[in-house]
């Protein structure tokens, strides 16, 4: 398997002799000439002779062996361990002679991680379809209430949309009449009004009932309808033909939008919190924690918030907790929803990057290794203040919802399906170590392969753990499809389960 640490590779400028290549550091400290200059002529080798000529004659295979030989003799490989700072570590090495480039080398299963964040995340293409699709229900909506937004939230703009994930949007009426254009617009502002009803709830509900009505009978592209108006967070469920997507309408969910922000800002901050995510998600998935029908198991969202937790548990820390981000805001990022306080500081360039410089790959084992090991019968995950608490209900898994606090993100998650994720977590973990040890021979699977398979995850895990007994799975079978069931009839449908959840 991949070495474990980063390796630096540093090219060096090409005064240096064959002759004088006797040790890495004698390598460095023979070296004249100035970064920039050295960095423009390596660019140089590739288009064109290293003579720094500008032409674009293409090169002679011996020339190319020539060139390629020589830039392998005045470069460099250094191992250097896991923790390492790279700033601190190329001013260490500047001090013996100039670096005119650099990269550092990281582990094979980082390499993939990196290439399944890659080849999975929403395209940019992607994505602007989903911001006009919002665009196109918008103009259907403001039939009704004319200068409304609809936006898109969740995975679609929170950095951890794969390609297919649904597209959650939210039809925001808050703005209306807020706009300058109105207030200007002369005297009649009254664009509509909800009538006396009971509760803002009834309010949503025939929101989104008389919008339902309208994409199901005249939305174009439209199709498969369904008012979803029961659940906790009422919703319109619709396919939408033109862009493929499945989306689900709310209303009235300010908060959520609030949460894809916070998520949009921890994937932002450092780039692993992405790549490892994705690979959990996929992970998850291909195990079946995860599924597209809403029942007893862990969402997407949920492991999101797990991944965060773990990220803020480590030493130095690699995200910071929601309360430090909330002592960062000012006035402007003051944000209270109904009476939740959702304030965090929304500028990202005042964050300060982590110090921690784990690899993807150490991050992933020991990510399995923590929720292995985590004491779900008592303590509850809490990304705002980033440490676990006690349990304040009796659920299997406590997920604390970072704004509505007194809520369970994770309500829904039944025992059997914690124990699943738990050893199934274990498992990777284990297997990750053999790989570490075990250097994989070419008729074997190896690096994510043997985590994302789970047929080869089997196979490859040695444990001879004995299959369990058919009544056993056939009760958890019952579980799943009974809390799955209940949920159903107690709020129609409902993906964002709709149910249970916070
Ligand atoms: P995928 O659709 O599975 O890719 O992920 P997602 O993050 O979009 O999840 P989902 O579509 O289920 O939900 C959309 C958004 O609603 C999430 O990103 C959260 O902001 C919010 N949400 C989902 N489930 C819950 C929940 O149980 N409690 C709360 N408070 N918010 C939730
Ligand atoms: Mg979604």
């Amino acid at each position: 398997m991949a070495t474990r640490g980063v390796g630096l590779l540093t090219r060096l400028p090409l005064c240096a002799q064959r002759s004088r290549v006797l040790h890495p550091i004698h390598r460095l400290l023979t070296c004249p000439g100035t970064v920039a200059t050295d960095v423009r002529r390596e660019e140089q080798s590739f288009g064109s002779a290293e003579t720094g000529s500008e032409d674009r004659t293409l090169k002679r295979f011996s020339e190319v062996q020539k060139e390629r030989r020589e830039q392998a003799q005045r470069t460099v490989l250094i191992h250097c361990p896991n923790k390492i700072s790279e700033k601190k570590f190329l001013k260490y090495l500047s001090q013996h002679g100039p670096i005119s480039n650099h990269f550092f080398y990281e582990s094979i299963i980082d390499d993939q991680l990196n290439i399944l964040l890659k080849e999975f995340q929403l395209t940019e293409e992607n994505t602007r379809l989903r911001y006009l699709t919002c665009s196109l229900i918008e103009d259907v909506a403001a039939a009704y209430f004319p200068d409304c937004a609809v936006r898109p939230f969740g995975s679609s703009v929170n950095g951890f949309g794969k390609l297919g994930c649904d597209l959650d949007m939210f039809l925001d009426l808050d703005e209306i009449g807020k706009s300058d254009a109105h207030k200007t617009s002369g005297n009649f502002l009254m664009e509509f009004q909800v009538k006396n009803v009971a509760s803002e709830r009834i309010a949503t509900q025939k929101i989104l009932s008389v919008i339902g009505e309208c994409l199901d009978h005249f939305g174009p592209g439209c199709v498969g309808v369904q008012k979803i108006l029961n659940a906790r967070c009422p919703l319109v469920r619709f396919s939408h033909q033109a862009s493929g997507f499945q989306c689900d309408l709310t209303t009235n969910n300010r908060i959520a939008l609030k949460s894809s922000e916070l998520l949009y800002i921890y994937g932002a901050v450092d780039p692993r919190v992405r790549a490892l995510v994705f690979t959990i998600r996929c992970w998850a998935r291909a195990h079946s924690l995860t599924s597209s029908i809403p029942g007893a198991w862990i969402t997407n969202f949920s492991l999101t918030m797990m991944v965060i937790f773990f990220l803020q548990r480590r030493s130095p820390p690699i995200l910071p907790t929601l309360d430090y981000l909330k002592t960062l805001a000012d006035a402007e990022d003051k944000c209270i929803i109904e009476g939740h306080n959702c304030t965090f500081i929304c500028d990202l360039n005042r964050i300060k990057p982590s110090e921690n410089a784990e690899t993807l790959e150490l991050l992933l084992k020991e990510f399995f290794e923590f929720f292995g090991n985590f004491s779900f019968n008592k303590n509850s995950i809490n990304i705002r203040q980033g440490k676990e608490q006690n349990k304040p209900e009796s659920s299997p898994l406590h997920i604390q919802n970072p704004f509505e606090t007194s809520l369970n993100i994770s309500k829904n998650v039944s025992q059997s399906q914690l124990q699943k994720f738990v050893d199934l977590a274990r498992e990777s973990a284990w297997i990750l170590e053999q790989e570490d040890k075990d250097h994989p021979s070419s008729n074997q699977l190896w690096g994510l392969a043997t985590l994302l398979l789970p047929s080869v995850a089997k196979s490859m895990s040695h444990t001879k753990k004995k299959k369990k007994p058919a009544s056993e799975r056939i009760k958890n079978l019952l579980e799943s499809i009974r809390s799955s069931s209940t949920e159903n009839s107690k709020n129609t449908v409902g993906k964002r389960t709709v149910s249970t959840q916070a």
